[in-house]
């Protein structure tokens, strides 16, 4: 049976204008700091079921670019990206960057590696570590002395972490050619001491809104909120919010 396409919304803040509307307690988590110890141990896991891995591979499979420079940031073993990434991957036709915080972690995603008919400057090193609620300005490598554009941007489950998202979303909007667009994927587990503490308190509707704010006061535009899949008893929900560089 053929998929049903996906029910998108436009999002946008009820009032743009006035300033950034969360406070510091709403961005604290429970336990502040320490967040590199916190992940100093590798989790060769999953943090979505089966059944959201399947559907986020296939929203990817239609909605991340065929060219280009990707960035999955708050990255890890997985990345969930479909087949054909890893095979433009392979060709030299996409080079996929990643962060996070755990370098074994990292070192194991095959995506990040270079194709093996890669030349010198692909061969650059494409991840690194960073601790993007101590230094939120994401620092691009140079690839091949070539500084890095990026054509899209992903995150899985992780958006809820960050202290300092406005900064974040900002700085990889400032990477990001014309036209450009960020995929922030969510659903509802978490390392409940480490969100930040507005996540706790609201529901699944807010969350999303949430994350609706923090792209636009990022000045990212044309921000949607995509049901990927519809939770229930059984299954995990996930969700894109989506927003491109106008
Ligand atoms: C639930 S895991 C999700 C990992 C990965 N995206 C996945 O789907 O498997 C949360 C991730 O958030 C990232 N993260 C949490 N706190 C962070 C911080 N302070 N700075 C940078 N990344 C952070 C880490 O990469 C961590 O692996």
């Amino acid at each position: 049976m053929e998929p049903q396409p996906l029910s998108v919304r436009p999002y946008a803040p009820t009032n743009p204008t006035r300033p950034f509307p969360y406070t510091q307690a709403d961005m604290t988590p429970t336990d502040p700091g320490n967040d590199a110890s916190f992940y100093a141990p590798p989790r060769f896991v999953t943090h979505i079921d089966d059944n959201a891995i399947v559907n986020l591979k296939r929203y990817y499979d239609d909605n991340l670019p065929e060219m280009g420079t990707i960035l999955d940031f708050c990255s890890s073993w997985i990345s969930h990206y479909p087949p054909r990434i890893h095979d433009a991957v392979a060709k030299g036709e996409i080079v996929v960057l990643g962060t996070g915080m755990n370098e074994a972690e990292l070192a194991r995603n095959p995506v990040f590696a270079p194709g093996k008919d890669a030349d010198v400057a692909a061969r650059d090193r494409r991840w690194w570590l960073q601790d993007l609620n101590v230094d939120p300005d994401v620092p691009f490598p140079k690839l091949g002395g070539q500084e890095v554009k990026l054509d899209a941007s992903t995150c899985v489950v992780s958006i809820d972490y960050l202290t300092k998202p406005v900064e974040v979303l900002s700085s990889i909007r400032h990477q990001t050619n014309q036209g450009g667009k960020v995929h922030l994927a969510i659903s509802n587990r978490c390392f409940p001491t480490k969100v930040v503490g507005r996540w706790l308190e609201v529901n699944e509707k807010q969350r999303l809104e949430m994350v609706g704010n923090y792209l636009h006061y990022a000045g990212w535009r044309d921000i949607e909120i995509v049901d990927v899949v519809i939770g229930g008893f059984l299954n995990d929900p996930l969700w894109v919010v989506r927003a491109t560089k106008t």
